[in-house]
């Protein structure tokens, strides 16, 4: 019996809008809107990714509202977005998102509190600890000035949270870094190490980078933001456990994010100029506490040179995919914060083993070699 006209027209428009979803959720289209699997766009920016129980859990600034020109003593410095809080996507595949909520929302109603919401919440991570079998969370806490330049940390026994609030410090008061020099230690005006040194460094952008041994490291701009900072955490992950390095300095690098491949470490970061793009940096260590070597812009293609108007914030290696990376960005839009969009492309390495950034404006894992 042939088919009737109404079943073939029902069975061709099932098939056009099955393989259009098909074809929608096998691919990374960096730059355009990315929906959750609500419907709503993704809202995790200067995010980070977590794998755990087969399991890919993205960690982000939640922006939502009005971007508004904020005044530091007098003079604007720069656009700002009323902090959200931390917010939590899962994922099995990479490509679609369940939004599990704010993992730890900012707080409304005091505006005394670290997570006030008048304050900055940034670059939040999450890592696990095998040994206290927790959920730990580091970020960027900030004084709506960015005077600050606190790290808060905060700690939950379910990767979906909640997350309680530990609070926030200067990491590594009252320590020197390993490779300090005599002049460092000079209490002199324009030493910001030295003049830091009892109350705790300064640290803005961040990430945290979990060693093969199980070691964690936080790396941070500090010094007012010209040098970074690499610091050891303890056991438990919740605090500096007392040795950090200096390292890129005098380079303001900002917005790192760090991986390993092959014995080595390597770092992507970018120049600080606000929200605006400047031209992504990698570096390169045998040692993660340096020297590190500047390896230049990683990007391939059009607008390059500006890091294709994006930023750092994470490099994932993706698990049971040998040799296959995805580096994050946030392409930031200073007029809208919230929309801000994501910019996820393959990592690869020429054959001196340099990373390579490649502009995409689709593609899926595996990415191609
Ligand atoms: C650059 C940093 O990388 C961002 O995280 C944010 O702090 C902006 N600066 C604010 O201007």
């Amino acid at each position: 019996m042939k088919p009737s006209l109404f079943a073939r027209i029902a069975f061709y428009l099932l098939f056009v809008l099955s393989s259009t979803r098909a074809d929608e959720a096998i691919a990374f289209r960096p730059g355009q809107i990315w929906n959750d699997t609500s419907g709503k766009p993704i809202n995790a920016h200067g995010g980070g990714i977590l794998f755990r129980d087969g399991i890919y859990y993205w960690y982000g600034e939640f922006k939502e509202g009005r971007t508004y020109l904020a005044k530091v003593n007098k003079s604007w410095g720069g656009t700002r977005v009323i902090a959200g809080g931390v917010s939590c996507y899962s994922s099995t595949n990479l490509y679609d998102w369940k939004n599990e909520g704010l993992v730890l929302p900012s707080v409304a109603d005091d505006p005394d509190h670290d997570l006030a919401c008048e304050n900055v919440i940034e670059r939040p991570k999450v890592i696990y600890n095998a040994k206290t079998k927790k959920f730990v969370m580091w970020l960027h806490q900030d004084s709506p000035d960015y005077s600050a330049a606190h790290s808060g940390v905060a700690v939950s026994d379910s990767p979906t949270g909640p997350f309680k609030y530990l609070g926030s410090f200067r990491p590594n008061a009252g320590v020197w870094p390993i490779n300090v020099t005599a002049k460092d230690q000079n209490h002199d005006a324009n030493n910001i190490l030295a003049r830091d040194f009892q109350g705790g460094q300064m640290a803005r952008d961040m990430t945290l980078f979990v060693d093969d041994d199980g070691k964690a490291y936080q790396f941070y701009a500090s010094e007012e933001n010209p040098t970074m900072h690499v610091s050891l955490l303890t056991d438990d992950y919740l605090q500096p456990a007392g040795k950090y390095t200096r390292i890129l300095i005098g380079r303001s690098t900002e917005a790192p994010a760090v991986f390993k491949r092959n014995g080595k470490y390597y770092l992507i970061a970018s120049g600080c100029s606000g929200w605006d793009p400047n031209p992504a940096r990698t570096a390169v260590a045998d040692n993660i506490f340096g020297p590190w070597t500047e390896l230049g812009n990683p990007c391939r293609g059009t607008n390059a040179d500006l890091t294709f108007f994006c930023q750092s914030t994470y490099v994932l290696p993706v698990t049971g995919q040998t040799n296959q990376f995805i580096a994050m960005f946030d392409r930031w839009n200073k007029w809208d914060l919230q929309d801000s969009r994501y910019v996820w492309l393959p990592l690869e390495f020429d054959t001196d083993g340099k990373p390579m950034v490649p502009w995409r404006d689709q593609w899926s894992l595996p990415a191609s070699k």
